[in-house]
Formats: structure tokens, sequence, C-alpha cells
């Protein structure tokens, strides 16, 4: 089967990850009346050759077609179990994509619908500036940190953590990871969510003065060795655009447009926001509660915008809002919808493969070391 690629090297010495074509010149219109029935038709003429896999910010126009929906940590397991299939098509965004081509095996293949669908989270963190800062810190404190990362990051900086002993980690299982590092290390280098990396620390017993943040835009992050010696946690500063727009006046806000409403929000909102609120937890775990919670009860979440309406809608008898009406849906995300999806699977019935995400061997293998760590850590 012909497969098309263009090479992509803006990460590192290592290469990072090859990328397939781009800007499908057939890609069906939004308004075709036949979308639906012509994702339908590929679908069932892929088959068991393909496995769908969608994250749970996906658009409701894209889930109906997972096989299996979920968590990043969810999606990565799921994927990692489906070595039968021979194309992987990842609906969400390239990172992932990127994790699934790794505990993928060398027979399969991962489609990303649509190229573009990154993280600017993923992005604060390149391979360069994470070289840079390690170096300072082995000189600093030789010896004294591991890494810990967290899955919405490049294939490279996954390598970086394998190579230097660390693991990598998503919001399902930050604490449990947390503390495996700091059974490796007095400190941990915290990449590249620092609210993530915060609300974990807090969680877990520190205190707020036992993290420092390294920016990778100042001089020395903007530290020096004193401060780095007294630390536990170094946070790198990066954030996720949509989490991060969430604030503490909108749970005051919230709270008085809601008589009664509970607060549930996503560890990579703001502390602020974190310590005001009812309850926090992972994608996953946010879905659980909503679940768990009894009809009539009023429900106010901070996370992505896909999946509050989808909860709002599964879950008629309950009161579901959006913790604030002014931030948005996840851009990357939602560029992955149903012409590109249907495209990518007609492409596939057509024998070519699309927008293939491929990560080179040598990330791949230190990266597995650090996804497989994480994989471990007790369930
Ligand atoms: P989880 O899937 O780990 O909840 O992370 C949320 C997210 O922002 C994914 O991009
Ligand atoms: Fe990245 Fe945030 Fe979008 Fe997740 S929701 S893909 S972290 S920008």
């Amino acid at each position: 089967m012909a497969s098309s690629t263009v090479f992509l090297d803006l990460l590192g010495p290592q290469r990072a990850s090859e990328k397939g074509t781009t800007c499908p010149g057939d890609l069906p219109p939004a308004s075709d009346p036949e979308l639906v029935e012509r994702a339908r038709a590929a679908r069932a003429t892929l088959g068991d050759r393909a496995f769908v896999l969608g994250h749970h910010y996906q658009r409701d126009e894209v889930i109906q077609f997972a096989d299996a929906r979920g968590d990043s940590f969810r999606l990565a397991q799921q994927a990692a179990a489906r070595p039968e299939a021979e194309f992987v098509v990842f609906c969400g965004v390239h990172f992932m994509a990127e994790s699934a081509d790794i505990l993928t095996g060398d027979h399969q293949q991962v489609i990303l619908p649509d190229l573009a669908a990154g993280c600017s989270m993923a992005d604060m963190a390149t391979w360069a500036q994470v070289d840079e800062a390690w170096e300072i810190l082995e000189e600093w404190v030789p010896g004294g940190t591991v890494p810990l990362t967290y899955m919405n990051s490049s294939a490279a900086i996954k390598a970086f953590t394998g190579r230097e002993g660390g693991a990598i980690c998503t919001s399902s299982n930050a604490a449990k990871a947390m503390a495996w590092a700091f059974e490796r290390a007095e400190r941990v280098l915290f990449l590249p969510d620092q609210h993530l990396g915060r609300n974990t620390a807090l969680a877990m017993g520190l205190e707020a003065a036992d993290c420092v943040v390294w920016d990778p835009h100042r001089h020395e992050g903007g530290l020096d060795p004193d401060r780095v010696r007294a630390a536990k946690v170094v946070l790198w500063r990066g954030h996720c655009s949509v989490h991060h727009r969430f604030l503490p006046e909108h749970v005051d806000r919230v709270r008085e447009r809601i008589p009664g409403v509970r607060v549930l929000v996503h560890p990579e909102c703001r502390r602020e926001v974190v310590a005001k609120a009812d309850e926090v937890g992972s994608t996953e775990r946010i879905i659980k509660v909503v679940e768990a919670s009894p009809p009539g009860s009023s429900w106010a979440i901070g996370t992505e915008l896909n999946l509050v309406h989808r909860l709002a809608t599964e879950h008629p008898d309950k009161t579901i809002a959006f913790l604030d009406r002014t931030v948005c849906f996840c851009s990357t995300m939602n560029r992955i919808d149903l012409p590109h999806l249907t495209w990518a699977m007609e492409e596939l019935v057509a024998g070519r493969v699309p927008n293939r995400v491929r990560v080179d061997s040598a990330t791949r293998a230190e990266a597995l070391v650090a996804l497989e760590r994480m994989l471990a850590l007790p369930g």
C-alpha cells in the first residue's frame, strides 16, 4: 500500500516524527449531506483492519465513529492493546498519535486525520529548550533531579525523559508517577504543564514554596542554584491554552448563578481555580463523577467544551454547565472533523495511507522506556 511521507525535524537531533501529507485536495465539504453515510461505508469496508480512537474532547460528529474513546491515558492503553489492527486512526492531537505509534507494533500505521491538530502546551517545551535546562540543572545539582513528563509533549521530550531515568504521566496518574519519581531523586523536573505539576505536588502534601518555575524564555530559566537546590519540584512554564483560561472569579460567578452547584475542574486549571473547586479530576474522572452523581444534581465543569456538551446531552436529568461561557473549544482538537475523518478512511479504502505519524526508531526506543514506566505504575 502506498504511503507518502514528508519529514519534519524541528525538535532536536533525534528525528522526532515523520508526517504524511496533509491539505487533502479531495476533502469533502462539511455541507455534504452524504458525509455520515460515506464515513459509515468507509468504516465498514475497513472492518478490523482499522481501529478508530477518539479523545473525549473530540466533536460528536467524530466521536460517533470511535471504536474506543478515552482520555489520553486510556487511549494509550487501547492503542497498545490492538496489535491486530493494521491502521490506528487517531482522532485526537499529534502527541497522542505519536504515543500511539510508539506503543504499537512496526506492522501498524497510525493516522492523524488532520496533521495540523497539534497541542499548544506540547509546543511550549521544545527539545532544544529542555536539553539546555537539563544541562544547567545537572550542573547545579548533579544527579539530583528526575524528569517527569506529561503525556502532552513531543516524542523527543518523551525520549529525553526515558534516557534520563524518568517517566511519563497523564492527569489520571500524575500523583502515582510523582511518588514514583520521588523514590528515585530528591527533586522532580515536571514538564511541560506547570499547573498539573503544581496541583499534583500540593495534593501530595508539598508546599507551594517547594515548587519553582523554570521559564525557558529567561536566562537560566529565571532561577539560580540555591533556589533549585531548595526546591522539590521544578515546574516547566507551560500551560494548556484552554484550561489556563478558567479563573477563580468564574467559580464565584457560577456559584451565584446556579445555587447549590458543585464545581468540578481538570488539574490543568490554575491552582487558584482548583483551590475554589469542589472536585478536581482527570477527564476520565470528571465523567465518572458526573455519572455517579444523583439525578437533580448540578455541576459546573472546567474542562474542554465538547466534553461538557456531551455530558449535558448524556445526563438530561442533571444540570451540567460550562464553568465559564467565554472559554472555548480546544481549536486543535476541533481540527479533526467529519470531512477529515471521512477523507482519511476513504484514502485507506483506496489503498493510500494518508497523514501517517511515525516516530523514528531511536526516539521511539527511548520514549517507550518512559511510557512503559507509566503503564507499569500500580493501577
Ligand atoms: P487527559 O486526556 O489526560 O485528561 O488530558 C486532557 C488534555 O488536555 C488532553 O489534551
Ligand atoms: Fe493541548 Fe489543552 Fe488542547 Fe489538550 S486541551 S490538546 S492540552 S491545548
